[in-house]
């Protein structure tokens, strides 16, 4: 198992595949990118299946995210995914993408194996979309979005950020649309994870406005705790079910007592929680010659360190020297 001091246990692995992006969301990266890993320091794919192996068959992770930046842009995903679904037992499996190319590989995912997929999409209008991803590429997102849903990936869910001026009044529409078109919306607090450091607290939209908004138009009646588990969304239904709409309200109502999740970057580096400040170097083991039994005590070891909480409303809160991109959502 992988245990902390505080009783949790993680059974839910999040594993970055690239940390390149054909997006450039303004709450994400700069305009002009960022200096991506080289090649060499990317675990192979063979790495990845290995390490997820330990992690399911030795450790008890029982659900697999693959993320990025932006995982479709790994040329072995589909392959990865084959493979992990080989696993015993076989882990879960879901994506978390930001649409673009889900048209073309939605299909072969789903049969390679891929359970279900997490979109991201702030915007219905392709002008705003544009403007916080800086890319005109609003169009490819909801073909990929349909094109999930017809493969079968479901529950589809979408991730919104909320950004002020840009976004924040839109929140009733992106759940009208979210209802019709049957994906599960979930709203995300804006968190301190840009590589330009430049998220302001006074600034973001909390879980409370995005409720506010959203009852100016439905009804939301909140789910019961024993349902959410680990969770990090709270979903209410809306206009009494059974339809529902989350919020991960990471900043203003923190789950960190209830977190379940470990964390691979495409380096090999474990992570035990978005707001770490340290790592453990797995793929030095790998690389090494460790045993899987090695590498399976030094994945113990780093989240037996995993701290409380990530404090991110704490005055003495620092942002960690990764940006989201390349620790993977
Ligand atoms: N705060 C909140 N959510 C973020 N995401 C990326 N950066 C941030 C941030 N700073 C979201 C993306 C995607 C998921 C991986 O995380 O929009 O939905
Ligand atoms: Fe890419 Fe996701 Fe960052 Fe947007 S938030 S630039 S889609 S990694």
């Amino acid at each position: 198992m992988l245990l902390d001091t505080y009783g949790r246990v993680a059974t839910d692995l999040r594993v970055s595949l690239t940390d390149r992006c054909n997006l450039r969301c303004t709450y994400c990266m700069p305009e002009e990118g960022l200096q991506w890993l080289a090649k060499p320091q990317l675990l192979t794919d063979d790495e990845i299946v290995r390490l997820v192996r330990i992690a399911t068959t030795d450790l008890g992770v029982t659900e697999v995210r693959f993320t990025g930046g932006e995982p479709l842009l790994r040329p072995g995903l589909t392959s990865i995914v084959a493979r992990c679904a080989e696993l015993e037992p076989r882990p879960k499996m879901s994506l978390t993408t930001n649409g673009i190319g889900l048209e073309r590989t939605a299909v072969a995912l789903r049969e390679a194996g891929l359970d279900r997929v997490n979109v991201s999409l702030d915007t219905l209008d392709p002008e705003t979309f544009q403007r916080m991803t800086r890319r005109k590429r609003h169009t490819d997102v909801l073909r990929g979005l349909a094109a999930a849903r017809e493969a079968g990936l479901a529950p589809v869910k979408v991730n919104a950020v909320l950004m002020p001026g840009l976004n924040d009044q839109e929140a009733p529409e992106l759940l009208a649309w979210a209802l019709r078109e049957d994906y599960e919306l979930r709203f995300i607090e804006q968190m301190p994870l840009d590589a330009q450091h430049g998220w302001q607290r006074e600034g973001m939209i909390t879980a409370g406005d995005i409720l506010a908004s959203l009852r100016t138009r439905f009804t939301l009646t909140p789910e019961g705790q024993e349902e959410r588990g680990s969770a990090p969304a709270e979903r209410w239904l809306v206009d009494g079910g059974p339809q529902r709409v989350g919020v991960i309200a990471s900043v203003t109502r923190p789950f960190c007592r209830a977190c379940d999740r470990t964390r691979l970057t495409a380096d090999g580096q474990v992570r035990t929680c978005l707001f770490a400040t340290e790592e453990s170097d797995l793929r030095g083991a790998l690389r090494g010659g460790a045993s899987d039994a090695q590498i399976a005590a030094l994945w113990r070891k780093a989240m037996w360190g995993k701290k409380a909480g990530a404090g991110i409303d704490d005055p003495s809160f620092v942002q960690p020297q990764r940006p989201m991109s390349a620790i993977g959502g």
